[in-house]
């Protein structure tokens, strides 16, 4: 057997989510959801390097018109009026796929509806036909960041078992309606954000909780059984669907090779991959069982259940991929963030200007690594620099920074290909520049097309390209040959 590159049919392309975006939130008889109510927190400002959570009572606030914040998030970079625009570029880059996600409250807007919105439906129609005139596969995402923010107020979000139902409707309707336009779907991006930050990955508020993880675990399972059940009915909607799960993914390192450093990034690295194991494996790990038992978290599932989880495991495994991150038994002040993540300094890794470690050869590691645990096909879906970008006085972008970061996460990705690794395509994320999830901040940029606006949404919101542009277009050219 010969060793070989990426596959011809390699799915090249950049990915977005409807949340930080889309914008247009008050528009097409779209609802409102969990991520339009996150404001803008300047840097100093910032509890834990995020801006993500949100309480009650700021949510009381503001629909009651008692706060004059900003909510980046609620503009996002217009691609609901740039569409057109937008894709041509993409296509312009020689895209593949384009990873975008479609918002809830856009096609239900409070979420529990029993009729779609057609204004909604209408818009993604147009989005998924400009998508085919240029040959881009569009690779969707159901629920990115965002749920309707009346099951959050009404049932506390995905706390509540109803909300499977709420989810297959919506599911189904979406499946119905773009059955010949989409083959690729994922069901929840980063399902794991939920122990992370409940209120982002499932709209739950815990405030007041006596145990807030229980709460977590019990919306993971709803998610999973909908994911499933999901995937069950995107079969019998179109046997042509695949469908995907996602994971934030962190390889979790040892410090040292102290035997209690090294059980401790295992269990890190079981904490993380639970997710995955589940969707892929179709039950719940033997390891979650102590873990639950030591913290008090009792899950509750449905007859059922189980039987649901085995039938209808994921068809291929995507994940995102920024950093590693090491972890030590004793205790450190030399500690480094991440997109929620956090650990202590690897001395060997360089970090980017929001302190995420750079680690291209730990991409290599996690994808051998997941290959080996479960043999289904992987699909990068985000990968990227978030950095700040310089505009020249002739309005180039030498953004040879993100380059190097892409340029050497490309190429270790090539090199676990040829250690065997199923990999189905690569999607760079933020490809057009858009609102950072963490922090609602447009400075952190990860975009090869650059967007004019800055944190509080004033800008004209132009395009161009920068030199990233040039050069992506190139690597999709050789099929992922010409790095240089
Ligand atoms: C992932 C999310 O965690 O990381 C994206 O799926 C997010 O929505 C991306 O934007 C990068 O994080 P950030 O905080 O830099 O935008």
């Amino acid at each position: 057997m010969s060793v070989k590159g990426f596959k011809k049919d390699f799915l090249w392309g950049g990915a977005t989510a409807a949340n930080q975006y889309e914008g247009a939130y008050n528009e097409g008889g779209k609802g409102l959801s969990t991520a339009d109510m996150v404001k803008f927190v300047p840097k100093e400002e910032r509890v834990g390097g995020h801006s993500l959570d949100v309480t009650k009572e700021e949510i009381q606030a503001i629909l009651d018109g008692r706060s004059n914040a900003t909510f980046p998030k609620r503009f996002g970079t217009d691609f609901y009026h740039r569409y057109a625009e937008d894709i041509a570029l993409l296509a312009e880059m020689g895209f593949k796929v384009f990873r975008l996600s479609i918002n809830w409250a856009r096609i239900f807007p409070n979420g529990d509806d029993t009729e779609p919105n057609e204004e909604g439906l209408a818009f993604y129609d147009k989005v998924f036909d400009e998508c085919q005139k240029h040959g881009i596969e569009p690779l969707v995402t159901l629920s990115h960041y965002e749920t309707p923010l009346n099951l959050t107020l009404k049932y506390n979000g995905w706390t509540d078992r109803k909300v499977v139902d709420f989810f297959l409707n919506y599911a189904e309707a979406v499946f119905k309606r773009y059955k010949d336009k989409v083959t690729y779907w994922l069901t929840f991006n980063e399902i794991n954000i939920v122990t992370m930050s409940p209120y982002t990955g499932a709209g739950v508020l815990t405030e007041g909780a006596e145990n807030p993880m229980q709460l977590s675990y019990q919306a993971a399972h709803h998610q999973f059984v909908a994911s499933a059940l999901t995937t069950k009915l995107a079969r019998e909607i179109n046997p042509e669907f695949q469908v995907g799960c996602m994971l934030a993914r962190s390889t979790f390192y040892p410090e040292t090779n102290n035997p209690e450093d090294v059980l401790l990034a295992q269990n890190e690295n079981q904490m993380n991959l639970f997710f995955t194991d589940v969707h892929a494996r179709g039950e719940y790990p033997s390891y979650m069982e102590r873990y639950f038992e030591e913290n008090n978290i009792h899950i509750q599932k449905e007859r059922g259940d189980d039987e649901i989880l085995k039938a209808y495991t994921v068809d291929f495994i995507s994940f995102s991929y920024y950093m590693s991150l090491s972890v030590s038994s004793k205790e450190s002040d030399d500690s480094v963030g991440g997109n929620l993540f956090g650990g202590v300094k690897n001395n060997y890794l360089e970090t980017s200007d929001w302190g995420w470690q750079i680690d291209p050869i730990g991409l290599r590691y996690t994808l051998n690594d997941m290959y080996s645990r479960y043999q289904k096909p992987l699909f990068i879906v985000e990968n990227g620099l978030g950095a700040y970008d310089e505009v020249e006085e002739d309005g180039s972008i030498h953004d040879d920074y993100r380059i190097d970061y892409l340029r050497k996460h490309i190429e270790q990705m090539r090199e676990a290909v040829k250690d065997g690794i199923d990999l189905m395509g690569y999607t760079a994320w933020g490809c057009i520049d858009l609102v950072s999830a963490s922090t609602s901040e447009m400075a952190k940029r990860y975009g090869f097309v650059y967007v004019d606006q800055d944190d509080h949404g004033n800008g004209t919101l132009d395009r161009s390209r920068k030199d990233s542009f040039f050069w992506y277009k190139k690597v999709i050219e050789s099929n992922g040959e010409d790095l240089a």
